[in-house]
């Protein structure tokens, strides 16, 4: 990959995943470092689509802890039994929340959040290490678009991680 990141500024969402994801692969391929490439993740998703906030949570000690990630300031640590990221993580499925109101148990880290996707994230071996999270200020955000194409940005962490 170049310098810098193309798509189609506007196209709909399907149409920008395809162009990004291609971008991704190329962009951690030459790197090892698994922090490294998913500070790079994040500042593709968040350049593309411009959600208020994205980023990863890593396992750590029986926590999740903040990993790298673009927007507000966010908690640093989530007990596995905890918000929408525990809950994802621990049934190891993608949990889409349309409204964060309504999900209890959310952790609000900004108030400006109103909709959320969780998907997990495994390594090599098949376990699991993470999840990456994305807010939107938009309520009802997510549909099986962003599942599908952040279940192929996980795809290619599990290759790598
Ligand atoms: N809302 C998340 C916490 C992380 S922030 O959104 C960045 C949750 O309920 O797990």
């Amino acid at each position: 990959m170049g310098e810098s990141l193309a798509f189609t500024v506007n196209a709909d969402r399907r149409t920008i995943y395809n162009e990004i994801l291609p971008q991704i692969d190329s962009l951690v391929a030459g790197e090892r470092d698994l922090i490294a490439n998913l500070a790079n993740i994040v500042a593709v998703l968040k350049e593309a689509f411009g959600y208020l906030w994205v980023g990863f949570y890593l396992a750590r000690d029986g926590q999740l802890v903040l990993g790298p990630f673009q927007g507000p300031i966010a908690c640093t640590r989530i007990d596995l039994d905890q918000g929408v990221c525990g809950h994802a993580f621990t049934k190891g499925e993608t949990v889409i929340v349309p409204n964060v109101d309504e999900f209890p148990g959310h952790i609000v880290c900004s108030s400006e959040s109103r909709s959320e996707i969780v998907v997990p994230i495994r390594d090599r071996n098949g376990e699991l290490i993470g999840v990456l999270d994305v807010d939107s200020r938009q309520l009802n955000d997510f549909d099986q678009i962003d599942a599908e194409g952040l279940a192929r940005i996980a795809n290619i962490l599990e290759r790598i991680a």
